[in-house]
């Protein structure tokens, strides 16, 4: 047990909830899992809390596209998160969302102490706009071509083709990728945070004196200096309505932008665990508080951990971060990851086909201190499973557990014969103390979040155990009758088992679940932990169990396909990375096709309707001996004579529909967002009336 108990609050950043959890994320999140629960089970005080991120313009889409208020679509998500988080072992103190009545208050009053304190700045701007869905367009959701290389279907904010990055007025030929409209510029008043402000303070937080704490990593510092060169601007904290956020005081039509109240989420989520575990909030985040803070984050969300969040707070006179750990990116096979390949893998499928285990194992074995991208190589995580955690760890408890039942009713021998005099063999005398006098180096390895190194620590003692449980051949020693030999199986034998425990109790925060077995199977529950390091187990042990299957290469083909499968059913792709057109339905059979009757018709009369202003009344004939009657909603885009006598395409078995107007027994196909731009289909010269498209 550590002499001071330390007050730690840990964070990981807040997944967006307009998508699932995928290996990616699980990252962080494994990474942040386990260093609380190392420090937990080191006996701190030590809470971890975060939330979906629930605002923006993504979810708002996203929900309308699915036909659901955001409300409905955050609380699905964070439903489908949490199981997520919980069946990888990730395990929050809390897990709550940034729509929430403690994240509303303290964004307003945050917000309120920035403006007292002269830090907000107002300030009318131009920006694009789409006038078909009546809204500002986020640079994401403009496409064009790149204004450098001319390469198509490049977003408002930089060109995947040659990198150049620009604002979204300089794309040529921009339209919106929600409805394909040319954008309009709009003037609105927008809503300013003055970062500048805080140039000082932030630069003697960043880079403190030689001798004090250090709050980044060194090359987080270093990128940090490269911002601070190129001037720290105004950061843009508002956006018009329509928006899924929360209003600014004082400000109606005017919303907080998604990122101002993301991080406030992290107070709001510890604020709703002290309302359920009488903490005091104020001891972890007043000004002058004595607790430690942590934020776990990717290298991607830097400028928003490491400048704007510690101004922000430093504004609102709150405490600032003890440190913001800032980790690389997840590849896979070498490359990013990539849902044609089958790569981009959600927590969901992953756990549909193999143990969350051996994923946390392999994380930790690649994850270090520094800000570097990790590859998940398929090859290497089944050799590292199989070689190394079961091939060297399991064994060993598989290779001793066995003897100890058979021939010692399970029982470990006293902790005071394991040395005995007559039987030991000197070379060996150390093994245990070897085990023991590693603790300091991982504790330290944990503490510094360098968990490959606990992992290649761990292993090289696992090597050191079974090189001793080969050494004295016990299956040899159980063949003699020679008590002096049959104590010696008991010592070696017992060694192991000790050896095995302690290793669990080091890689306990890794894999909290196989621990659990482990402790069961030791009968040691609630006494696998740093405090019972040195304790020799004096209850018999229970008959050996597999603790860890190895990984079928089968079920990671599996997985790998059923990841290319599930991106042919996704029909909520919402980020305009779907080259800006609308969803892709999914996939129907050649039967399902072979139910639509369509037929080429021509239109013979076209009118307006009375009290109707969108549609027009067609007469179309189909061949078949007698004409139909069909309203269609294209009077915006068609005057009525220039239909007359044109071939179309007609939907000719669809239930005739009863409208105010009429009975419309059939529908014209058309393409188009509206308005005017709408365009219903020709066949070819040569169709007849009453063929059938097939
Ligand atoms: N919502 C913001 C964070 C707000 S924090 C106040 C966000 N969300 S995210 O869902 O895109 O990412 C959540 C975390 O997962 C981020 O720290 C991000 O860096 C991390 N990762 C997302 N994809 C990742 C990889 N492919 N690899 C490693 N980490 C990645 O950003
Ligand atoms: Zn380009």
């Amino acid at each position: 047990m550590p002499d001071n108990k330390r007050k730690i609050l840990v964070t990981s950043a807040l997944p967006y909830a307009n998508g699932p959890i995928h290996l990616g994320h699980l990252v962080e999140y494994i990474q942040t899992d386990i260093w609380v629960r190392f420090q937990k089970l080191h006996g701190h005080e030590c809470w971890y809390v975060c939330a979906d991120d629930t605002h923006g313009t993504p979810v708002m889409l996203r929900a309308q596209q699915e036909g659901v208020t955001p409300e409905q679509l955050i609380t699905r998500m964070h439903a489908e998160h949490a199981s997520d988080f919980a069946d990888f072992g990730v395990a929050f103190d809390n897990y709550y969302s940034t729509h929430s009545p403690e994240n509303r208050e303290l964004a307003a009053l945050i917000y309120k102490k920035l403006q007292a304190g002269g830090h907000i700045a107002k300030r009318t701007i131009k920006q694009a706009y789409d006038p078909v869905k009546q809204m500002f367009l986020p640079d994401r959701f403009i496409k064009g071509e790149c204004p450098r290389c001319g390469a198509p279907d490049q977003y408002g904010d930089s060109c995947e083709v040659c990198g150049a990055t620009y604002s979204p007025t300089e794309l040529k030929n921009a339209v919106s990728a929600l409805s394909g409209a040319k954008p309009v510029e709009k003037e609105s008043e927008h809503y300013f945070f003055k970062l500048g402000d805080f140039e000082e303070s932030l630069k003697k937080w960043l880079f403190p004196e030689i001798t004090a704490p250090r709050h980044v990593q060194p090359e987080v510092a270093n990128k940090l200096d490269e911002w601070f060169n190129a001037g720290l601007q105004d950061w843009d904290i508002s956006r018009d309505a329509p928006y899924f956020g929360f209003e600014i005081p004082d400000a109606p039509g005017k919303y907080f932008y998604v990122w101002l109240d993301a991080p406030i989420g992290y107070m709001a989520s510890f604020k709703n665990l002290c309302a359920a575990k009488g903490l005091n909030f104020d001891e972890f985040w007043g000004k002058d508080s004595k607790t430690e803070l942590y934020h776990f984050i990717g290298k991607d969300i830097l400028y928003f951990h490491a400048l704007f969040w510690p101004a922000m707070l430093e504004g609102a006179g709150f405490r600032k971060p003890s440190a913001v750990f800032a980790h690389g990116f997840l590849t896979v096979n070498g490359q990013k990851m990539s849902k044609s390949r089958g790569t981009f893998i959600t927590a969901r499928t992953y756990l549909d086909h193999l143990n969350p285990e051996y994923l946390r194992y392999y994380f930790a074995a690649k994850l270090g201190p520094r800000v570097e991208d990790i590859d998940l190589s398929f090859e290497d995580f089944v050799a590292r499973i199989n070689s190394d955690l079961v091939g060297k760890y399991v064994n060993i408890a598989s290779r001793a557990a066995g003897f100890l039942t058979k021939r010692f009713q399970g029982r470990l021998i006293e902790e005071r014969e394991l040395m005995a005099e007559d039987t030991h063999i000197s070379s060996d005398m150390a093994l245990e103390q070897r085990l023991y006098a590693e603790e300091n180096a991982i504790l330290a390895a944990y503490a510094e979040r360098d968990y490959g190194r606990v992992v290649r620590e761990v292993m090289r003692l696992a090597d050191q155990v079974n090189q001793y449980f080969d050494r004295n051949k016990p299956w040899e020693l159980a063949k003699s009758s020679d008590p002096l030999l049959e104590k010696r199986l008991h010592q070696v034998c017992s060694e192991c088992i000790n050896a095995f425990r302690v290793l669990t109790i080091y890689l306990r925060p890794i894999m909290p679940r196989l621990a659990d077995k482990v402790a069961d199977f030791l009968n040691l529950q609630g006494e696998l932990d740093w405090a019972h390091l040195n304790r020799y187990p004096t209850k018999p042990i229970k008959e050996y169990q597999h603790l860890l299957t190895r990984v079928d290469p089968k079920a990671i083909e599996a997985m790998l396909s059923a990841s290319k499968e599930s991106l042919k059913m996704t029909t909520t792709e919402t980020t305009p990375a779907a080259a800006g057109i609308e969803p892709i339905k999914p996939e129907i059979t050649i039967d399902d096709f072979g139910k639509l009757d369509l037929r080429i018709a021509r239109i013979v009369k076209a009118g307006y309707v009375e009290g109707a202003d969108k549609l027009l009344q067609l007469t179309v004939d189909l061949g078949e001996g007698k004409t139909r009657n069909v309203f269609a909603g294209i009077r915006s885009a068609y005057e009525p004579a220039a239909l007359e006598g044109r071939l179309t395409v007609v939907v000719a078995n669809l239930a005739p529909r009863k409208m105010k107007f009429g009975l419309s027994e059939g529908m014209v196909l058309a393409a188009g967002p509206g308005g005017k731009d709408l365009w219903i289909l020709s066949p070819d010269t040569g169709a007849q009336p009453g063929m059938r498209v097939k």
